[in-house]
């Protein structure tokens, strides 16, 4: 049976064994999907063993998407904009890396119905937030405000990544534009560590009726509980994480990716794993 995986940190609870497993087996693929963790020291050794025939693919993930971008023969046009690679396909003797984060980001918000006509605030200048970047220049959306705990990094990421449309905005200016927007993302890792939030508790309630919350994370994190409770309509990470994946699964097999099934998939780990 052949191989794909996942290579990320060593204390990875990553999603993407159980959401690719699904789909192989629904498909009938003799493909098994697994957890590689990886320490920065094996990083190289273990991105050549994608090379193996055995091996079908493998997505990156958290901390080596960026430094993954220089270990693999080719890189696509997405990932070179992106500067970071979360897939590797195996094509004759190399590697391509390309990024899936940015489709499955568009592809998320599309299906929520959530494409920005007016503004978008996001939030955090890591590394989540380069795909999203890169997305929402894609989209054409007309304002993009970048606003960051360290400042100095919203303004290097919006000189590298950012159109005419895109300006960092110092985080004690967040109250002036909100009632501009109609799209806010937490890109920071907040959500995963604790319970503070990226911006004023009270920005939710000054947005304009309809603006969306949106969170790279797939958990319920105080950001998405702050925005539903102040009545705005929420997305969480799962959107993103299930579309980029369905993206890989397609690139590695040729095949058309049953998104359901990884949906159905990972909204059932998810819930085992208590939200
Ligand atoms: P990732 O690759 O997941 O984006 P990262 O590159 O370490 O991770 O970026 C984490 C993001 O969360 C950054 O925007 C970070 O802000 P700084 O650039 O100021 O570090 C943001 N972040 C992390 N902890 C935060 C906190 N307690 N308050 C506000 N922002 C925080």
């Amino acid at each position: 049976m052949k191989r794909a995986g996942v290579i990320g940190d060593p204390v990875d609870h990553s999603l993407s064994p159980i959401m690719h497993n699904a789909a192989f087996q629904e498909l009938g693929i003799h493909v098994h999907y697994e957890l590689w963790p990886t320490p920065a020291d094996q990083l190289m050794t273990r991105v050549n063993s994608v090379r193996d025939e055995n091996v079908l693919g493998a997505n990156v993930t958290v901390p080596h998407k960026q430094s993954v971008f220089d270990l693999v023969d080719a890189t696509t046009a997405t990932a070179d904009r992106v500067g970071a690679v979360n897939t590797i396909i195996p094509i004759g003797n190399g590697l391509l890396g390309d990024n899936t984060d940015v489709y499955g980001f568009t592809a998320s918000l599309r299906e929520s119905a959530a494409v920005p006509q007016r503004a978008v605030l996001l939030l955090g200048a890591g590394g989540a937030s380069r795909a999203v970047l890169v997305a929402l220049g894609e989209l054409g959306v007309s304002r993009i405000y970048v606003a960051n705990r360290t400042e100095q990094r919203a303004r290097g990421l919006v000189d590298e990544l950012g159109t005419v449309a895109t300006q960092v905005l110092p985080v004690g200016d967040i109250p002036s534009m909100l009632g501009e927007i109609d799209l806010m993302i937490n890109a920071t890792s907040l959500g995963w560590h604790d319970d503070a939030l990226p911006l004023p508790v009270d920005s939710f309630g000054q947005v304009e009726p309809g603006t969306v919350a949106m969170d790279l994370t797939y958990r319920d994190t105080a950001f998405l509980r702050a925005a539903r409770g102040a009545g705005l309509r929420t997305i969480d990470g799962l959107g993103m994480l299930i579309h980029q994946g369905a993206r890989s699964f397609a690139l590695w097999t040729g095949v058309e990716p049953p998104v359901e099934t990884m949906r159905a998939a990972v909204e059932a780990e998810r819930a085992r794993r208590g939200g």
